[in-house]
């Protein structure tokens, strides 16, 4: 397996880590910063005689170190600062995912692409128009990475074992997202179950807010170790066809009553990119919230023109 990571700032360079000494595939690192993918790359190299892998890690600011890859990791981009919402990026994130995407997508025309560029629902409606064909094969991580993040919250409410915390995300990766407590579990027990509505909705939007959370600590950047464990687990079902039920931004065809536009979902994830998109028994409240969602990323993608 050849994977491609386009950006080598802080998401991009921690999913090569991770994509590389997770034994997932031989990895290139593209940048337009002259000598960071480069330097990175080698860095990582240097690292895997320690962590026992021999997958090839090279950096380059061009694409055709990229040709014949399986799998596009999309992570380019300009990162929030403190103030800034994930729409604000929205315009200069665009034109830096259509160039790559198309430099990416010329030499690897078979490839599965992983958007992660924010905002990401829209970035991924950029580069589905840009490969076009079977929208299986184009969709984006946001949903792997809002429930981490209400799993760990939950865990940590509860002071259990974050393992056994499942949870669902859905809707666009923003403040309209939507966690949904009926379908979040502590070992197959529903959350409704275990906490007061009140605590539920407190960790639901610590979770909304979990992104902008980060970014007021850090100051200067927005989270890596997250996402870019959440891109892995993405890669890694596609790579090792695992057909993993997992929530992807992925572009609906009238599942939820939502069509022609990309959104978070439970899908299943294997070698052909999504396999099936799962449409749960909402009631009417979250469908209302998700289609609420929907509006909101739909009002970006018609600013994109
Ligand atoms: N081609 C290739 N790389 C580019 C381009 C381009 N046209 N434009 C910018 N980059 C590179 C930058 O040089 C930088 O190294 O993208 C990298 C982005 O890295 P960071 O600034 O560290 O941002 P990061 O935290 O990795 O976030 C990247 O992921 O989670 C999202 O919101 C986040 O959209 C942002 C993206």
């Amino acid at each position: 397996m050849k994977i491609t990571v386009i950006g080598a700032g802080n998401v991009g360079a921690t999913c090569a880590q991770r994509i590389a000494e997770g034994d997932l595939g031989d990895v290139v690192l593209v940048d337009i910063v002259e000598g960071l993918p480069q330097g990175k790359a080698l860095d990582l190299l240097e690292a895997a005689p320690v962590m026992g892998h021999s997958r090839s890690v090279v950096g380059a600011n061009g694409y055709d170190e990229t040709t014949g890859s399986d799998v596009v990791v999309m992570t380019a981009g300009l990162a929030r600062k403190p103030g800034m919402s994930r729409d604000d990026l929205q315009k200069m994130n665009a034109e830096i995912v259509e160039g790559a995407i198309t430099e990416a997508h010329r030499r690897s025309p078979g490839a599965i692409f992983v958007m992660v560029t924010n905002p990401l629902d829209i970035m991924c409606e950029v580069a589905y128009r840009v490969v076009g064909g079977d929208p299986s094969r184009v969709f984006g991580m946001a949903g792997v990475l809002d429930s981490a993040r209400f799993r760990a919250f939950i865990a940590l409410e509860l002071g259990v074992a974050m393992e056994d915390v499942q949870a669902m995300v859905l809707g666009g990766h923003g403040d309209t997202m939507v966690p949904l407590p009926r379908f979040s579990t502590v070992s197959g027990i529903s959350i409704v179950h275990l906490l007061p509505a009140e605590r539920i909705e407190a960790l639901a939007q610590r979770t909304r807010d979990g992104g902008a959370e980060i970014v007021g600590l850090l100051k200067t950047g927005s989270a890596y170790y997250a996402p870019a464990a959440a891109t892995f687990q993405m890669v890694e079902a596609v790579v090792r066809d695992k057909k993993r039920i997992l929530p992807v931004a992925a572009r609906l065809s009238g599942q939820y009553g939502i069509d022609g536009q990309y959104l978070g979902v439970p899908a299943k994830l294997g070698a052909g990119g999504i396999e099936e998109i799962i449409e749960l028994p909402l009631t009417d409240g979250e469908l209302a919230e998700l289609r609420r969602s929907a509006e909101h990323v739909r009002a970006g993608v018609e600013a994109l023109g």
